[in-house]
């Protein structure tokens, strides 16, 4: 029997988990809301995704632009598992009652605090911490970056502390407010939240964060340096990352020197909207002094929560148990390599 999926909010991240639900066998896409007959509500009904007004105030719009709804968000908690709740972060907490009272699990986005659910995922991490829950948070993409190349270090090699600096995009490409045209803005209370994110996840971490907002719109870009319990070499942290799930190694002598080339790379390689849902980590830009690790990795903030955002549903309707199986499955059916 297949897990019933609604998506509440079909925007940047709601539109790709409803394209990535809608791709796996072992879940059945019921529905997606719009509060507005936009461009993307026509784009869900040309996929054949059941639209759903957010509201009962909002049926008439959709309406006068001729568009049929199959009815409202409360429909469609009637019809489905869980909820992935995808509204833009801060509204999507007030929907909690909502599908706690029609009893539908549900999925919040990194945009919400991790007390709304006191649960958080990431796939490789803690898979298990969201088991059967009712309520879990996949944490933002850079959290998502972060921990998809810590981990790994942490558990083969032993992680002592981390410093991590982030030049943060400042706005999706789509969004016609928010990036600022000539400046970047560090942010000053520091450490930034990044780090304490991070500790949602893996709460052993010492890490903390700076970050900057920069006037570009592709992808954010981590530089990071990490003490380590050991000597290592470049070649097994390299060697760690070849074997790591969602963590694509590419090299600056062929080319790929920013993330200008990064999302080149990802649209010559066929990829659905162009989208790197990798984390990508410059394999001559790693750097190993003793133990002291420091390397770079670019983040594709519109897409590299969405394979997270399957695993965290079958881990909480209880699917798979065996994390390496979900992520496996996922990424086949995304298209992943690994
Ligand atoms: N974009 C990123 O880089 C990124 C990365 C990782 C995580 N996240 C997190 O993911 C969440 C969603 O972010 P996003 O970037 O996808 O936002 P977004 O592009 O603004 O999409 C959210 C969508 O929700 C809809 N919406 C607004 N109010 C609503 C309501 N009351 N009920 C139902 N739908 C409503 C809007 O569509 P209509 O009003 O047109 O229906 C909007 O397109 C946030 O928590 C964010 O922090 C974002």
């Amino acid at each position: 029997m297949k897990i019933k999926v609604g998506i509440n909010g079909f925007g940047t991240i709601g539109k790709r988990a409803a394209w990535a639900v809608s791709k796996q066998d072992d879940m059945e896409l019921v529905g997606v809301t719009k509060t507005r007959p936009s461009f993307e509500a026509l784009m869900a009904i040309d996929q054949g995704f059941p639209l759903y007004a957010a509201c009962q105030d909002d049926v008439a719009g959709f309406e006068k632009a001729g568009m049929k709804t199959a009815g409202t968000l409360d429909d469609l908690l009637t019809k489905v598992d869980i909820i992935v709740d995808t509204t833009p972060g801060g509204v999507a907490e007030g929907y909690k009652s909502k599908y706690e009272a029609a009893g539908v699990k549900g999925i919040f986005q990194g945009g919400e605090d991790h007390s709304l659910t006191g649960i958080s995922f990431n796939a490789m991490a803690n898979y298990h911490e969201s088991w059967g829950a009712k309520f879990s948070r996949v944490v933002s993409c850079n959290t998502t970056g972060l921990c998809r190349t810590l981990y790994p270090i942490d558990k083969e090699i032993g992680v002592s502390r981390v410093i991590a600096s982030l030049i943060r995009r400042g706005a999706d490409p789509g969004d016609r407010k928010g990036s600022m045209l000539n400046a970047i803005e560090p942010s000053l209370k520091l450490p930034t939240h990044h780090g304490p994110d991070v500790q949602t996840i893996m709460p052993w971490m010492n890490i903390q964060t700076m970050a900057v907002v920069t006037p570009t719109t592709l992808m954010h870009v981590h530089c990071i340096a990490v003490d380590l319990k050991r000597k290592t070499t470049e070649d097994e942290v390299v060697s760690i990352w070849q074997l790591t799930p969602r963590v694509r190694l590419v090299r600056g002598k062929d080319g790929i020197k920013s993330t200008g080339q990064v999302m080149e790379l990802s649209r010559d390689m066929g990829n659905p909207r162009g989208d790197m849902m990798e984390i990508v980590v410059w394999k001559d830009g790693i750097k190993v002094v003793d133990d002291h690790l420091y390397y770079y990795q670019a983040i594709h903030q519109e897409s590299d929560v969405v394979p997270e955002i399957v695993d965290c549903i079958r881990s909480m309707t209880k699917l798979e148990q065996d994390p390496l199986r979900s992520i496996a499955k996922t990424n086949k059916a995304l298209g992943l390599s690994k």
